[in-house]
């Protein structure tokens, strides 16, 4: 295992975690109370359109530190800091390049996260020492509403346990963090369900450093300027060659096993209910993520349905869920066959080859 992995020091239970359900009349209340807890130094578990998020303000180092134990992750890992407005900017930034304002301007509030110069009041902590800071302005309405009461930049990693599927429902984040925040703010369904398209901007040119819902045509429609890809492609592509080579990331308890992408749909079918087979004669549980497209082909195999390959969103808004289902139900062996590197598909492939464990 590696320190990725989430081998770093994690907290023992220790906290009682408020678990609040928005979305009635004490919502204001709710903000308020979930401000208050981050400006003294509290975490608190928040929806975004994208995952939900583990937040603390940006300059109570202490919280900071409970951010990284309660999800037992390395400390040279940045954090994202999330603004409500455009005057959040200027408490984190020194520099806004003509780039960074062309993307913010088409895409915040939104699930993009720009890579900027950071000013030095913004502590290490956040930033794991880098001269440049994360910043995301979400666009999920409790969380603006959370990050206005909060009235600083609340530093947020996704609010999973380090290696885990990051949450996509307050459920998630209680299963991970009970115990170990302040609060959660149970917003329901995370809109896209991927984490947000992580944009450099603070050197020359743009480079794409985690795919996501914001796509490199998305960025050069905006900008003129087509991104470098900057998340390790050779691991990402249709045909995974060596995937969990480096390490696990995203990951369900159970070993998931991708169809090479190679052949037609009905080889790779065949692939998968060929090892769905003979491993579930030698006692494994296994079951198959399946489309719309593929449903058909797996007979009286257990399967989960995680959308339609006509539009890939219903996939990225399904997957971490049908990874997290699928350790609820106890599965040692899961199959899923790879989706197209269009659009959302790239990031959804990013994830799904990190959480893998193989090819079929
Ligand atoms: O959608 C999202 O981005 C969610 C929600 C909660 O906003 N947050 C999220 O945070 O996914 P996290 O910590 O799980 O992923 C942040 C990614 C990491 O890969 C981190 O390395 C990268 O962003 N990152 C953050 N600050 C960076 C910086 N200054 N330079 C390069 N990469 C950075
Ligand atoms: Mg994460």
């Amino acid at each position: 295992m590696t320190k990725e992995q989430g081998l770093g020091v994690q907290s023992a239970p220790d906290r009682k975690t408020a678990y609040v359900i928005l979305g009635g009349p004490d919502d204001a209340q709710n903000f308020a109370k979930a401000g208050e807890i981050l400006r003294n130094g509290g975490v608190v578990g928040f929806p975004t359109e994208t995952v939900y998020g583990l937040g603390a303000s940006v300059y109570c180092e202490e919280a900071i530190e409970q951010v990284f134990r309660a999800k037992g992750r390395p400390n040279d890992n940045p954090l994202i800091a999330h603004i409500a407005d455009m005057d959040g900017l200027e408490q984190l930034v020194s520099v806004m390049p003509e780039t960074a304002r062309k993307l913010a301007e088409a895409y915040w509030p939104g699930p993009m996260t720009l890579v900027l110069p950071k000013l030095p009041l913004v502590p290490d902590a956040v930033t794991a020492g880098l001269d440049t800071v994360g910043v995301r302005m979400p666009s999920d309405p409790n969380a603006r509403a959370m990050l206005r009461e909060a009235k600083v930049p609340v530093a947020a990693p996704s609010a999973n346990r380090s290696g885990k599927p990051s949450p996509t429902r307050a459920q998630h984040v209680w299963q991970d963090m009970d115990g170990r925040i302040d609060m959660i703010l149970d917003g329901g369904q995370c809109a896209c369900g991927l984490e947000s398209t992580v944009i450099d901007c603070s050197g020359d040119g743009i480079v794409i450093l985690r795919p996501g819902y914001i796509t490199a045509k998305m960025i050069e429609d905006a900008t003129g300027i087509v991104p470098t890809i900057g998340y390790g492609k050779d691991l990402g592509g249709s045909t995974p060659r060596a995937p969990g080579m480096k390490y696990r990331h995203y990951a369900p308890k159970g070993k998931l096993y991708l169809a090479t992408g190679e052949g037609s749909l009905e080889e790779q079918c065949k692939a998968i209910a060929d090892a769905y087979d003979s491993n579930f004669a030698h006692g494994s549980k296994c079951v198959i993520l399946v489309t719309e497209q593929d449903k058909g082909f797996f007979g009286e195999r257990e399967q989960i349905l995680i959308g339609n390959l006509d539009d890939l969103s219903t996939i990225a808004h399904s997957v971490f869920k049908a990874f997290r289902d699928c350790d609820t139900k106890g599965y040692d062996l899961i199959y899923m066959r790879c989706v197209p590197e269009e659009g959302v598909g790239a990031a959804i492939m990013n994830r799904v080859v990190k959480a893998s464990a193989g090819t079929v």
